[in-house]
């Protein structure tokens, strides 16, 4: 172990927690430009100045000038003195806009302010134990759906579903399917619409996001989809036995208060034949196996303040988001699942995919 002070790594050190600072301020500025519509605006404009970029999103000039500042310097955006113009480049934009999705970023720049308005409940959790509730969580399901809406959806019929072979046909057929920890129903209601001879269900502790879910499909006349507002955590116990043909979770095994119970009860719920598609987190269990994740730091800390609290404050295991593949299979196996395959796919550096069969 060295033990003279290196001056060298010092300074680089600090230089690094100056470019955090920075890019924590910047996040905070990236979620506003996308919930104002900023950046959406900004993309359809040429150079303009604040006053009319305010006008044409619809803000106030001052809030929108300072927003600038602080994407100029961030170079975001480019600012030419001269004419006083600022710009948003295609270049940027193809990861700043709503019509960028999936590659949108700035859709997940809300989760740093999000979990900020948590941060006093979790201060008070390192010093006293428990968790924050769901409920504390004013933004979440919005959120959350707006990220499934990205990475999940887009995705669904082209790359997730064909994981597990045969299976389209199965639902264009007509199969009964379950997505447990649903949130707002997005998948499920995207499904029920392309394969109407089959039978959905969604199951989530939320009755917001089930209230929400419901509307959705209302709204889209489908009479194939029913969402039930349900606590999981005695699943194991209360799954009905070979029910459904296809269960799915998309993220949603890892902040469960019971993740063994859930999974055990899905693997109870399948036909024999039936299929367990599960998109989770991507990463190692062990810390080290994640010195290199692409989104590393980003994930433990939406674990420590989302996903491993909420489960805690339900009296729950606390699992975290970074469990990690290992503890994964391990939860699969234990859960009776007799063959389980782990995919990654390339639009989604974030998950990766097990289907898992009795
Ligand atoms: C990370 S979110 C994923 C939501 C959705 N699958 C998506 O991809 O948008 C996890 C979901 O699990 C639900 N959940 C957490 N604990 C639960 C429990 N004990 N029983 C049922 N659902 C639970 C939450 O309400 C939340 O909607």
């Amino acid at each position: 172990m060295q033990t003279q002070f290196d001056a060298n790594k010092a300074e680089a050190f600090g230089e690094r927690l100056l470019t955090a600072l920075n890019d924590g301020a910047l996040c905070l500025m990236t979620s506003i430009g996308h919930r104002t519509g900023l950046f959406d605006t900004m993309a359809e404009m040429p150079a303009a100045s604040p006053a009319e970029i305010a006008q044409a999103a619809n803000l106030r000039e001052r809030y929108v000038r300072e927003w600038l500042g602080a994407m100029t310097v961030a170079r975001v955006v480019e600012h030419d003195p001269q004419t006083r113009s600022y710009r948003l480049p295609p270049e940027h934009a193809a990861c700043l806009t709503r019509a960028a999705a999936p590659n949108n970023l700035a859709a997940f720049g809300q989760y740093i302010p999000l979990l900020g308005t948590v941060e006093d409940d979790i201060v008070a959790c390192f010093r006293d134990g428990g968790g924050v509730p769901y409920e504390r969580f004013t933004r979440f399901h919005e959120v959350m759906a707006e990220d499934s809406g990205q990475s999940v959806l887009p995705a669904l019929r082209d790359h997730i579903l064909p994981l597990a072979p045969g299976l389209i046909e199965r639902l264009e057929r007509g199969i009964a399917v379950l997505d447990v920890g649903c949130g707002r129903g997005k998948a499920l209601n995207l499904m029920a619409g392309w394969f109407p001879n089959s039978r959905f269900v969604g199951y989530d502790l939320s009755e917001e996001a089930m209230a929400y879910a419901r509307r959705e499909a209302a709204e889209r006349g489908l009479g194939n989809v029913t969402f039930a507002a349900r606590d999981l955590s005695d699943f194991d116990r209360t799954a009905e036995p070979g029910r459904f043909d296809l269960v799915t979770t998309f993220d949603a095994i890892h902040d469960q208060a019971r993740p063994l119970a859930v999974v055990t009860g899905i693997r109870r719920s399948l036909a024999t034949d039936g299929v367990y598609l599960a998109q989770d987190i991507n990463g190692s269990t062990h810390v080290h196996g994640n010195l290199d994740h692409p989104m590393g730091t980003l994930l433990y800390t939406v674990s420590c303040m989302h996903c491993m609290t909420v489960s805690l404050a339900q009296g729950g295991d606390g699992l975290g988001a970074m469990w990690g593949r290992e503890q994964a299979l391990d939860l699969f196996q234990r859960a009776g699942f007799g063959t389980v395959e782990v995919h990654e796919l390339p639009h989604d550096i974030q998950n990766c995919y097990y289907v898992c069969r009795p």
